[in-house]
Order: structure tokens, then C-alpha cells, then sequence
């Protein structure tokens, strides 16, 4: 099946059919995909657990790849991938055929099969989404990690979800420089039993060590397998991926999502957002170690064979038009980046992008954290040339595909609103007690096709972190919305304590426990202030151990051990030390307070403070921190 050009998905009575019957509607939406065998019931739903369209039978890869090769989208790139320092390769559908049938092979050579656990730590290069796909062929289950995470993360990464094998590169490319995955994996495996072989990927050609009867070239190995290898019939709630996300303690939850319902979510709000059509050309900046690319790179996109520019590199290498310059010379149509990375192009000035012709583009999209007006006005009017609509798409890593946006052609915009639910999707502002209101904490009100099946190895984490609050009935987001008259959309931020660096995730007691780690700090308060093209920056108060001997360059140390610990996108703007943490009379930190103090406001309510005195010497510091 090809792209649904007309679809009659983009009917504007969408949204009343998805209303009137919420299950017949997903089941039409669902029958957009290529089912082996079809499912006898839509929808079981035990609250917290759902699961859709039992018994169905069907495979991803095939949906993204076998199922293009019968029709004209065979010979059309699929992938047009650049490298940073210009290098190019574009795979057709029939090539990604090709190469996903011999990774899959590969797979199965190293003993991999279906139910076990992959970490794939790779750049963006077309490996990283052949060898996604090849998993989700013979049914392995994927863990991508961040290529910018640490080695620490990794490792944490690989044993919580125990995977049996790990696919890398010698390395990648940023800013002209090497990145070194091999050895970040190395050091990552010295503690992974689970690991028994890793798969290596040429890429930079750089020297790296390869460890006997562990490691494999993938271009060895590639030559030895088979051309053909048969999708496996997957259930439609057999295991498709696991995607570590930060969540309010230290230790990521695997957010497991599984095949049916999250191809059925991606591919059609792909359609719904962007109304492709198979003349586009679309590029989604984001990494394949976030969820958005999973869902608007990989699965989304091929799923309904569109034509994809993929980018390994830094936006500035080698000058800060590098993007305009991609979008000019393949003509891309859709483009879908974040807030942050539009301040940081704003910031680099116009006169970059009228060196180059962006007439290609008809659809922009947002996505990661609320866009603030001016970035959306800026967007707007060069960027878009003043006739691109905007998408500002509200999702999470949880809700696996967009769950607040416009609905291409339908939903009038409002600059810096993401509108309103995709059909089909019933969320709501809520308040402590579980009544509708205006304002509140913003809560999915019923199950959806996408929506995750749990956290891995811990029911009780899913259960608590987003059922308990409304006993069950609605699934708390964590963030914070208003609703206006007219029905829109607005997202406040996160009501928890986690913090969207560029629309990354973290949660403080991450950081925290990360910093309490080096040695002198005794204990630690991350939070986040206003950061002018992040979103969101990290401020570290620490107390360190009395008679600590402080060396000048303690504080770019201290931020060097975050980003080992967890990965550059972690690094602090600032360490502050101070004698004491403001804290209750039972020992919990007022991290709130110490937000009021960052941001320069009156302070909050200080009744239930405990020690006083220590917030006057944070306010001084905190002062004299920024005089500096
Ligand atoms: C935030 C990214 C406002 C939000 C797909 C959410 C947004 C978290 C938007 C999920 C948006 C994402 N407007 N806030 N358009 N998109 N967020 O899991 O706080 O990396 O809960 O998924 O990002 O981040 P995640």
C-alpha cells in the first residue's frame, strides 16, 4: 500500500467519527498497516495495562520496508543521508530491502532472536536505522542509547534491560572532530555481563581495539550471511522497543512500548501532522536516541515511504547556514526540529539563511518543549517565508507517537499553542482530585493505541508514576497546561522535578546523585533556570565536606564528572557552593525556593523552612556568582 494521497483519514469529520466510537475509529486507522493476520478484539483495557488489537499478527520492518518494494516507492530514496564533512549515500527502498535483510541475518548469526535485548549506540548514520529495523524483523527488542551518552549511562542502559548484544561504530563525526563510541563501549562493557558480542560498524575508519571472540566487524560478518531473511510474525503486543527516559529518581525507566498499536500511532499521526504526500522530502532533525526519532525517523517516515534526509554533524560545521544548506539543495519540504535548536539559529543571525533558497519548504514542525512566541514568529516568517504552516507537536517518549498538534488543513493555528488532541486522543486539565478544569495538571483521559505498556522490569514504577494519582483512570503526563475558550492547548512545563534541557530530559535527582559522587560534595540541589536558547539550564548548589580543600578549577571539574557521568547535554551552567541546603524541619530540600532565588523573585512561601539562616548566604552567593 502506498502513501494514502487522498486519504479519507484527512476527512474533517476525523474528529466526530474518533468520538462517536473510539475503537471502531483506531480499528479503521489501524487497517493502514499490513497485518499477516488481523486481531479479533480492538481493545482490552485493565486499567493501568492495555493492550490493542489482540491476536493481530504483523511485523514493523515489513510494514516500513517489504511492503514499499511491490509498488513505485521501490526505486525512490528512503534515505538521503549527509555526513558532515559532505559525504553522501542514498539508499532506495529496494536497497534498504537489501541491507536490512543481511543485517537481520547478521543478527540471527550472532544468536540474536526474537525476544532478546539490543543497545544500539551508534551516530546518525543509515546503519543506526537499518539495524533498528533489523531488529524489529526477527523480533529482537531495541535499546537505542544517545551516541552523546556517557559510557556510565550506557552501561546503565545495558543492564537494566539486559541486553545480549551491542551494535556500535569505531566511531562518529561532530564538529570536525572524532567521537569515540568503541571506547565509551568498552569501558561501558567492563561491568555487562549480559553482553556477550558486540557488533561494530565502519564508519570513521579510526584505529579501535576489538576484543577476541566478542567483537565483530558488521562488514565481515555481512559478507558471510544469506540475502533473505523472512520477517517474523510478531503479536501485535510482542515487544518492538525499549527507550530509557529520566524520570523524577535517579535510575531512567525502560519505557517498553510494543508493535501494534505505536506503528498504528506513528504512521498515522504522521499523516494526520504533516499530510505527506510521496513527492516530499522530509527531514526530522532529531537523533535516533530520542523518541522523535524513533517515531518521525524511523518508524513514521518509512511506514508510509517517504523520502528522508538524515544528517550526521553539528548544524554550524562548517558555518551556521549548514541546515539552510541542506534543506536547499534536496529540496526538503517538511522540516521538524525543536524550539531550541530554532534559538540557536535565530541567535546565528538571518542573513545565514537568505544566502539560500528555502521555497522547497511547505510544512514546518516543532517538538521537545513549548515554544516560546518569538521563536515561533522567527520560524515563521524566515524559515517558513510567512506561508508554512506550524506543527507544534506535544508528545512524550510515554505516548510513543504526537498526541496535541494541529491536524494539517483543519485546525486553525495559534502562534505557541500546540492546539489541540489528534483525534481519537482524549486528554484533559486536571486538578488534584480528578475534576475537568481550565487549568491543571494535563492528563490522558483514556487509553490510546501508542500509549506504553510499562516500564521494564518495574510494574510498580508505571503503576505509581503515572496511574496512582487518579487511582488509575487518567495517566498523568507530569506536565502542566490551560485551556483557552476556544479548546486550544498551552503548555505550562513540567509539574515534577524534571528538567528539558534543548528538550532533553533530566531529572534532577540524577544530577544529584551524580554530583554527590565527587568527592568533597556532601550533598547537592539541581534546578533549572530560564536559559535563553536551551529552554531550560542547569544550577547545581553542593556543600562539600568540611576541611575540602577547594582547587580553583573545582567547578570545570565538577561539570566535566556530570558530563561523564550522563552525557554533555547534563552539563551545568553553574556550581554554586554554599555552607547549607534550604530544607524543611524533616529534611526535604526546597528546591523551590532556590528556583526563586536563580530567577531573582520574591520568595516563595517560607513558612515550612527549617533553617533560615542558610538561605540569606545562598542569596549573597547566588549574587556574587553572577557579578562575577
Ligand atoms: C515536553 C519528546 C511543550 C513536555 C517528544 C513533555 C513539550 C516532555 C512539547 C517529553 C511541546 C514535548 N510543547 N512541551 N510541543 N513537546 N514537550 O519524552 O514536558 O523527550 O512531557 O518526548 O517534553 O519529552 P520526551
Amino acid at each position: 500500500m502506498e502513501i494514502c494521497e487522498d486519504t479519507k483519514s484527512l476527512s474533517p469529520t476525523i474528529f466526530e467519527d474518533a468520538k462517536n466510537d473510539r475503537e471502531k475509529f483506531w480499528e479503521n486507522q489501524a487497517a493502514c498497516l499490513h497485518w499477516f493476520s488481523p486481531w479479533d478484539r480492538v481493545l482490552d483495557w485493565n486499567p493501568p495495562y492495555a493492550q490493542w488489537f489482540l491476536s493481530g499478527k504483523l511485523n514493523a520492518c515489513y510494514n516500513c520496508v517489504d511492503r514499499h518494494q511491490t509498488t513505485q516507492s521501490r526505486h525512490k530514496a528512503a534515505l538521503i543521508w549527509e555526513g558532515e564533512r559532505g559525504e553522501k549515500l542514498t539508499l532506495t527502498y529496494e536497497d534498504l530491502y537489501i541491507e536490512v535483510n543481511k543485517f537481520a541475518n547478521v543478527l540471527k548469526s550472532l544468536k540474536i532472536q526474537k525476544g532478546d535485548k539490543v543497545a544500539i549506540y551508534l551516530p546518525m548514520i543509515c546503519e543506526a536505522i537499518v539495524a533498528m529495523l533489523s531488529c524489529a524483523r526477527i523480533g529482537a527488542v531495541h535499546t537505542v542509547v544517545f551516541g552523546g551518552f556517557s559510557h556510565d549511562a550506557l552501561k546503565d542502559r545495558i543492564h537494566d534491560s539486559d541486553a545480549k548484544l551491542v551494535i556500535t561504530s569505531d566511531g562518529g563525526f561532530r564538529k570536525g572532530k572524532h567521537i569515540f563510541l568503541k571506547e565509551s563501549c568498552d569501558r561501558a562493557l567492563c561491568e555487562c555481563p549480559s553482553v556477550k558480542n558486540v557488533l561494530v560498524i565502519r564508519h570513521t575508519h579510526n584505529t579501535v581495539s576489538m576484543k577476541e571472540g566478542r567483537d565483530h566487524w558488521y562488514h565481515e560478518l555481512k559478507e558471510k550471511v544469506s540475502p533473505e531473511c523472512p520477517p517474523v510474525l510478531m503479536d501485535a503486543e510482542d515487544e518492538l522497543f525499549i527507550l530509557y527516559t529520566s524520570g523524577t529518581t535517579g535510575k531512567p525507566k525502560g519505557i517498553v512500548h510494543t508493535t501494534g498499536g505505536y506503528l498504528v500511532g506513528a504512521t498515522m499521526t504522521m499523516r494526520w501532522v504533516f499530510d505527506v504526500k510521496s513527492t516530499d522530502v522530509y527531514w526530522c532533525t532529531a537523533d535516533i536516541g530520542w523518541i522523535t526519532g524513533h517515531s518521525y525517523v524511523v518508524y513514521g517516515p518509512l511506514s508510509n515511504g517517504l523520502t528522508q534526509v538524515i544528517y550526521e554533524g553539528a548544524f554550524d560545521f562548517p558555518e551556521q547556514d549548514r541546515v539552510w544548506q541542506i534543506i536547499e539543495k534536496y529540496k526538503v519540504s517538511i522540516f521538524y526540529t525543536s524550539p531550541t535548536a530554532i534559538r540557536t539559529f535565530m541567535k546565528w543571525g538571518d542573513a545565514w539563511l537568505k544566502k539560500h533558497d528555502l521555497s522547497s519548504l511547505r510544512m514546518l514542525g516543532t517538538v521537545g518543549e513549548a515554544i516560546n512566541q518569538e521563536a515561533w514568529n522567527w520560524y515563521y516568517k524566515n524559515v517558513g517565508n510567512n506561508n508554512c504552516p506550524i506543527a507544534d507537536t506535544w508528545w512524550q517518549t510515554e505516548t510513543g507517537s504526537i498526541m496535541i498538534a494541529p491536524f494539517y488543513g483543519h485546525t486553525p493555528l495559534k502562534p505557541a499553542s500546540a492546539t489541540q488532541p489528534m483525534p481519537g486522543i482524549e486528554i484533559a486539565c486536571v486538578n488534584d482530585v480528578g475534576d475537568f478544569e481550565n487549568a491543571g495538571y494535563l492528563a490522558i483521559t483514556s487509553p490510546w493505541p501508542s500509549m506504553l505498556r510499562g516500564i521494564h522490569k518495574d510494574p510498580k514504577r508505571y503503576e505509581e508514576t503515572y496511574w496512582k494519582k487518579w487511582d488509575g483512570n487518567f495517566y498523568f503526563t507530569g506536565d502542566g497546561a490551560k485551556i483557552d475558550e476556544d479548546g486550544y492547548f498551552w503548555l505550562q512545563g513540567r509539574v515534577d522535578d524534571v528538567i528539558n534541557v534543548s528538550g532533553h530530559r533530566l531529572s534532577t535527582s540524577e544530577l544529584e546523585s551524580a554530583l554527590t559522587e565527587y568527592h568533597g560534595i556532601v550533598e547537592a540541589a539541581a534546578i533549572a533556570v530560564n536559559h535563553e536558547i536551551k529552554g531550560q539550564g542547569i544550577v547545581c548548589f553542593v556543600t562539600v565536606r568540611d576541611g575540602h580543600v577547594h582547587d580553583e578549577n573545582e567547578e570545570t571539574k565538577i561539570k566535566q564528572h556530570i558530563v561523564n557521568k550522563i552525557g554533555a547535554l547534563a552539563r551545568p551552567e553553574k556550581i554554586i557552593f554554599i555552607l547549607e541546603l534550604p530544607k524543611t524541619r524533616s529534611g526535604k530540600i526546597m528546591r523551590r525556593l532556590l528556583r526563586d532565588i536563580a530567577e531573582g523573585r520574591i520568595l516563595g512561601d517560607t513558612s515550612t523552612l527549617f533553617n533560615h539562616e542558610a538561605l540569606e548566604q545562598i542569596k549573597g552567593k547566588y549574587k556574587d556568582e553572577n557579578e562575577k
